[in-house]
């Protein structure tokens, strides 16, 4: 590998909002050109949630099928399952012996997931180390991903650091790579929250693969505001919400289409919005049933990934557990 390295992962917790293809996935595929990619699917950070085995079976399945369908060429980028390379946890676990308890409770989504939780799980405090570990593995220069994961990154390039200062230069350090537009998707039904697929309200968000029925009608029924004029704005957070989650899928900017929608009503914006979206989403519907079903294909893609992710795992954590004294096999 000689260009610099893109890493990202997307956990099979369910079935992908546009949240998850605007903030991350649309991406990947532009990056193949110019860097060497590597892309995961993270069953691992997954179980920090509670999952049904079938359910985290299919979707893993799923993901894979997605990143196909939304245009990544095997080829080119490295697509692997997270639990088949096993260097994740082993690098994991050294990390933790230098992460700091208390960065790792001031997390936002710790906070947030162990106050909806009645036990409060060593998992989900671990899961950022874990995170850390597998884009560092790969001597990670960029991490395509939605907003919601500055925090982790920021966590992430303090452990790169501080391994590197304590042990001498290890780990490269990763740098967050957002959309310029569409970093943070909002639920359709509450503007002030992320859009998410663990959200109760199935309005709330759009799958990518919800029906184009589904789709138009989650639209029709996005909440806007009583302002009525197509603005762009923080006291119109539905319709900002939409205007951008257009501007992604149709490559327009903001300011373009409040130009063009002017003079319409909300009702008129919808249906367009409805439309781009349709027609955005329909080759990678399409594909995706096609190679779902390819169980042979998929299978050679994640066997030939691992192998190749953990030959590259491998030599980064040689490299770390020789800095920290253990003995080599
Ligand atoms: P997750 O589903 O939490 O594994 O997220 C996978 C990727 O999608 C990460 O890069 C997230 O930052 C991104 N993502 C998730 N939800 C949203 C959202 N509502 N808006 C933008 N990006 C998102
Ligand atoms: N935590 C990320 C999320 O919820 C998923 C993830 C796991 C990830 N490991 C990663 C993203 C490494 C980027 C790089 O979205």
């Amino acid at each position: 590998m000689d260009k610099k390295i893109v890493y990202s992962a997307i956990q099979p917790s369910g079935s992908l909002t546009i949240g998850n293809y605007i903030g991350a996935l649309s991406n990947f595929g532009n990056l193949q050109e110019e860097y060497d990619c590597i892309y995961c699917i993270a069953d691992m950070h997954a179980i920090t949630m509670p999952q049904e085995p079938k359910d985290l079976r299919k979707n893993t399945l799923d993901v894979i099928s997605l990143y196909l369908a939304a245009g990544l060429d095997p080829e080119k980028s490295i697509l692997y399952i997270q639990s088949h390379v096993p260097q994740h946890t082993e690098l994991g676990w050294v990390l933790n012996t230098i992460s700091s308890l208390g960065q790792l409770q001031r997390m936002t989504q710790f906070k947030d997931k162990s106050q909806k939780s009645k036990e409060i799980l060593a998992g989900i405090l671990n899961y950022p180390v874990l995170m850390a570990a597998d884009i560092l593995l790969y001597q990670t220069s960029y991490v395509p991903v939605g907003e919601d994961q500055r925090q982790h990154i920021e966590l992430t390039r303090d452990l790169a650091q501080k391994f590197n200062s304590r042990y001498s230069d290890t780990f490269t350090i990763p740098e967050m790579m957002t959309p310029k537009v569409g970093a943070r998707i909002m639920s359709l039904q509450n503007p002030e929250s992320k859009m998410s697929k663990s959200d109760s309200d199935v309005n709330s968000y759009i799958l990518i693969l919800d029906s184009e029925d589904d789709t138009r009608r989650k639209i029709k029924r996005a909440v806007t505001d009583s302002v009525g004029e197509i603005k762009y704005n923080d006291e119109q957070p539905g319709l900002k919400n939409l205007i951008n989650i257009y501007s992604s899928f149709s490559g327009k900017s903001t300011d373009e289409i409040v130009e063009y929608y002017k003079n319409s009503n909300y009702g008129i914006f919808k249906e367009d919005l409805a439309e781009v979206v349709v027609e955005g989403l329909r080759p990678i519907r399409t594909k995706f049933k096609e190679i779902r079903e390819d169980k042979e294909y998929l299978e050679k893609i994640y066997r030939d990934g691992a192998e190749k992710a953990s030959y590259l795992a491998n030599k980064t954590l040689r490299k770390v557990y020789k800095k920290v004294g253990f003995i080599g096999r």
